[in-house]
């Protein structure tokens, strides 16, 4: 079982739970303590973490993150 969960939210962030490594390009980006949210949404203004804007702008994701797999 991984250490890190992350959970699409319906119509929200990704929930991380766990110790990630997160990198924009090649630059190592400072992360709060687990457990916190990267934005799906596009509009935070402290991107790449959700700060809750999403509930603002009624947020609507396209598709479901994942397709439902017969598979677990
Ligand atoms: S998903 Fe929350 S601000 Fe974008």
């Amino acid at each position: 079982m991984a250490d890190v969960k992350i959970t699409a939210r319906k119509n929200g962030p990704y929930r991380v739970e766990g110790e990630i490594d997160l990198y924009y390009e090649d630059r190592k980006v400072d992360t709060p303590a687990p457990p916190f949210s990267l934005c799906r949404c596009g509009a935070s203004s402290k991107k790449p973490f959700c700060d809750g804007t999403h509930s603002k702008i009624g947020f609507e994701a396209a598709a479901e993150a994942v397709p439902e797999s017969k598979e677990q």
